[in-house]
C-alpha cells in the first residue's frame, strides 16, 4: 500500500499501477520529467510520482466540476479545508446539505463544492459521489457514514499534497481540448497517462461517460495527435481492442473491490515510441498477459 494515499476514494483508483507507471518512466529516460493526466480522478498515481520524486511537475486535468473544486482547494485553500474536515458534522443532516451543494454547484464557491466533493466521497458507498450514504438514512447499516472519514489521516494526506503545490498544474478542461490545444507545449520529456471512463462500466461511477463514439473519437485523437509518449488504460472491451489495434497492449487482471473479491480485466495501450519494461518485473499487476492485436 502507498504511504501517501490521495484523499479521494475513487471507484477503479489506478493508484496500484504506480510502481509500473514508475517503471516506464525509467525505461524511457523521463525520470524527473512531466507527468500528465487528461482524466484525473483521484490521481493516486500522480501523487505518488511527484512526492517520491519520480516526475518533477504533474498535470492534472478532470472535466468534472466537483473534482476540480476538490482539488483546487487542496492546493489553493488547505488550511480552511482542513479545518472544515476536523469539524465536520457526520450525520445525515449534514449529508444531506453537502448533497444538495453538490447538486447545485454553481450556487456555491469552490470551497464548498471541493468539500461537499470530499464529504460525500467519503460517506457514500464506494465513494460514488451521487449514490447512497454508507449505512443508510437511517444509519441502521453494519458500517455508519463516519466509517471512511478518518479525520487526521485524511489532514495528514491533503497537507502532504498541498506542500508540492508549485509543482502541481489543474486544469478543468474537456480532455480532448486538453490534449490537443495544451499537452503539445509541454516540455518533451513528458509522459501521458490516459485513464478515461470505462467502456462498460462507466454509467454511474463518475458524474460525467462518455458513449461509444466519443470513446472512439477519443482514440483517434489520442493515437493521430497526442504528441508525447502516452499510455492508455481501459476496462478489456472488444470495441477497445478495435479502436486501438495497430498499437502494443496488454491485459492484466486487477483487483478492485476487496470485500467482493471482484477482479476486473483491464489493457494498457502503449504509444509506438515508448519503451515497455520487460514482463518479469510486472509481478504487482495480478497475471499480466501480453497480447498482440497488430495488424
Ligand atoms: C476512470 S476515472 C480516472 C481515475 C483515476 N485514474 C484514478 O486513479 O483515480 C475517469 C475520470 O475522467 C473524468 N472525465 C470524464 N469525462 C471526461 C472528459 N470528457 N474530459 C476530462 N475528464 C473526464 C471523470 O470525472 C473521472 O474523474
Amino acid at each position: 500500500m502507498s504511504k501517501y494515499r490521495t484523499p479521494l476514494r475513487y471507484p477503479g483508483g489506478k493508484q496500484r499501477l504506480t510502481p509500473f507507471i514508475a517503471e516506464l518512466l525509467t525505461e524511457n529516460e523521463l525520470v524527473g520529467g512531466h507527468y500528465v493526466e487528461p482524466y484525473a480522478g483521484g490521481a493516486g498515481v500522480a501523487f505518488d510520482l511527484l512526492i517520491d520524486d519520480f516526475v518533477s511537475h504533474i498535470y492534472l486535468n478532470d472535466s468534472s466540476m466537483p473534482i476540480y473544486a476538490f482539488w483546487k482547494s487542496v492546493i489553493s485553500n488547505p488550511d480552511e479545508l482542513c479545518r472544515r474536515i476536523l469539524n465536520a458534522s457526520l450525520n445525515v443532516e449534514e449529508w444531506k446539505k453537502q448533497r444538495d451543494i453538490l447538486r447545485n454547484p454553481n450556487e456555491h464557491d469552490e470551497i464548498d463544492l471541493g468539500f461537499s466533493t470530499l464529504y460525500l466521497n467519503r460517506c457514500n458507498r464506494s465513494g460514488v459521489l451521487t449514490g447512497g450514504v454508507i449505512g443508510g438514512l437511517s444509519q441502521t447499516g453494519e458500517w455508519k457514514m463516519d466509517a471512511r472519514f478518518p479525520r487526521n489521516e485524511l489532514i495528514r494526506r491533503i497537507e502532504v499534497i498541498a506542500s508540492k503545490r508549485d509543482a502541481i498544474t489543474l486544469r478543468n478542461w474537456d480532455a480532448e481540448k486538453f490534449i490537443l490545444e495544451y499537452v503539445p507545449d509541454l516540455p518533451s520529456n513528458t509522459l501521458v497517462y490516459c485513464d478515461p471512463p470505462y467502456f462498460l462500466q462507466s454509467r454511474g461511477l463518475y458524474l460525467n461517460h462518455y458513449k461509444e463514439q466519443d470513446h472512439a473519437r477519443v482514440a483517434k485523437v489520442i493515437q493521430e495527435q497526442l504528441s508525447k509518449k502516452w499510455v492508455v488504460s481501459y476496462d478489456n472491451a472488444e470495441e477497445i481492442l478495435s479502436y486501438y489495434r495497430e498499437r502494443r497492449k496488454f491485459v492484466y487482471y486487477l483487483q478492485y473491490n476487496a470485500s467482493r473479491a471482484y477482479k476486473g480485466q483491464e489493457v494498457f495501450i502503449f504509444s509506438d515510441d515508448l519503451a515497455i519494461p520487460s514482463h518479469s518485473s510486472l509481478s504487482y499487476i495480478d497475471q499480466a498477459i501480453p497480447i498482440s492485436y497488430a495488424t
